[in-house]
């Protein structure tokens, strides 16, 4: 069975997952609320090597000067008892009213300035704590009404507060990149940038593009009937998953922030196995920290908080266990090969060949023998069934 995880695994929890107090729209919470020190302490023990959080999960909104001060002292002790370090932070611009028709593109320009003015506070602190990685979720930016937003707008400002911040950064050396976290829905109607793709047409548009990369979270694009693993693929491919968010989610329907693996088994396989070897030539694509943003669910008490946390680390050393037999199984390498899996690394042109060149092989056109290549099968289905009997632990 998988190993305990270490540091080395580079585990990370938002204090906001473990810290949630199981609030839904239909019920009051059903946890006390969690110090920030003892969730430091919790996570350090069980194996994580880092904590990620937002402004206000440390500093209660709207703390006076001394009070902020105090805060971040108590957490900072917890950082240096523990050695847990703080690999990214991020903005809470959706629990309080004046959010709620978003920070960045709110209608109301007095909102947006106070919402950045709210993340330069927090980046300083950010910068402060060591962390790389900047997250932007904008959970409230979009709307209910599609006439109450005029969307380019929204956009146009998305992308001054976007690139004011990045500028800010290189100004006060704080040596950030940022991450927009994608989501379709929920807590608004829709929300700009819903998707990977959207949010990768995006940045391309940004003047600090090379400074802006993504986050996505497994239950948000799976909440678009996407699939995870691929949009991860093209975040990679263009050299933009700067940080993800790891959880578990079951069809299209509200963010179920599950346990990692706890939704769609297969695909959180097939993730584990592109992130851990999906390198060209083999090898991990994504060094960065393994996060999880869930819920624990509403259901559990605190031992139950703690076993939740822990089964998303194990979920993620299980599979990345079942993905290395998986490579490693000559059955699993030649039904690779039969199904042509590395002839896509192949260029489709030969090399210097040019369009005459190519006209004039016969062989790719004129005698190509279409009939005889569309009677053959690929036999993904075989090797797929090698993949489910890996994660079963079947062979
Ligand atoms: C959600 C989001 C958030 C963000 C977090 C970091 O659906 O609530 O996933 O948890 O990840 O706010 O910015
Ligand atoms: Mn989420
Ligand atoms: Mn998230």
């Amino acid at each position: 069975m998988a190993a305990e995880p270490t540091r080395a695994d580079k585990f990370s929890f938002g204090l906001w997952t473990v810290g949630w107090q199981a609030r839904d729209p239909f019920g009051d919470a059903t946890r006390p609320p969690l110090d920030p020190a003892e969730s430091v302490h919790k996570l350090a023990e069980l194996g994580a090597y880092g904590v990620t959080f937002h402004d206000d999960d440390v500093i209660p909104f709207g703390a006076d000067d001394s009070s902020r001060a105090e805060h971040i002292s108590r957490f900072r002790k917890a950082l240096d008892e523990t050695g847990i370090v703080v690999p990214m932070v991020t903005t809470n611009l959706f629990t309080h009213p004046v959010f709620k028709d978003g920070g960045f593109t709110s209608n109301d320009r007095d909102v947006r300035r106070f919402a950045l003015r709210k993340v330069m506070r927090n980046m300083e602190l950010a910068a402060e704590l060591g962390a790389q990685t900047y997250v932007m979720w904008g959970g409230r930016e979009g709307s209910e009404y599609d006439l109450a937003k005029d969307v380019q707008a929204a956009l146009d400002r998305y992308r001054e507060g976007v690139d004011f911040l990045a500028q800010y950064s290189i100004d006060r050396g704080f040596g950030l990149r940022f991450a927009l976290e994608p989501k379709p829905n929920e807590p608004r109607g829709d929300i700009l940038l819903p998707t990977v793709g959207h949010a990768l047409a995006f940045i391309s548009s940004l003047d600090h593009h090379e400074l802006v990369g993504l986050n996505p979270e497994v239950g948000h694009e799976q909440m678009a009937g996407l699939n995870y693993a691929h949009g991860i693929a093209q975040a990679l491919w263009h050299g933009k998953l700067f940080h993800l968010d790891l959880n578990g989610q079951r069809g299209i329907k509200y963010d179920q922030d599950l346990v990692f693996g706890h939704g769609d088994l297969i695909n959180a396989f097939a993730l584990v196995d592109l992130i851990e070897h999906g390198a060209p030539g083999g090898g991990p694509a994504y060094e960065g920290p393994r996060h999880f943003d869930y819920k624990p669910s509403r259901t559990e008490d605190f031992d139950g908080v703690w076993a939740s946390a822990a089964a998303n680390m194990r979920m993620y050393l299980l599979l990345k266990e079942r993905a290395q037999a998986f490579r490693a199984d000559p059955e699993v390498q030649e039904a690779l090969a039969a199904s042509k899996v590395g002839e896509l690394r192949e260029s489709t042109l030969g090399a210097g060949e040019t369009s005459a060149d190519f006209l004039a092989d016969r062989g790719s056109y004129e005698d190509y023998d279409a009939e005889g290549a569309g009677a053959k099968g690929f036999g993904f289905v075989r090797l797929n069934q090698l993949a489910v009997e890996h994660v079963l632990g079947a062979r």
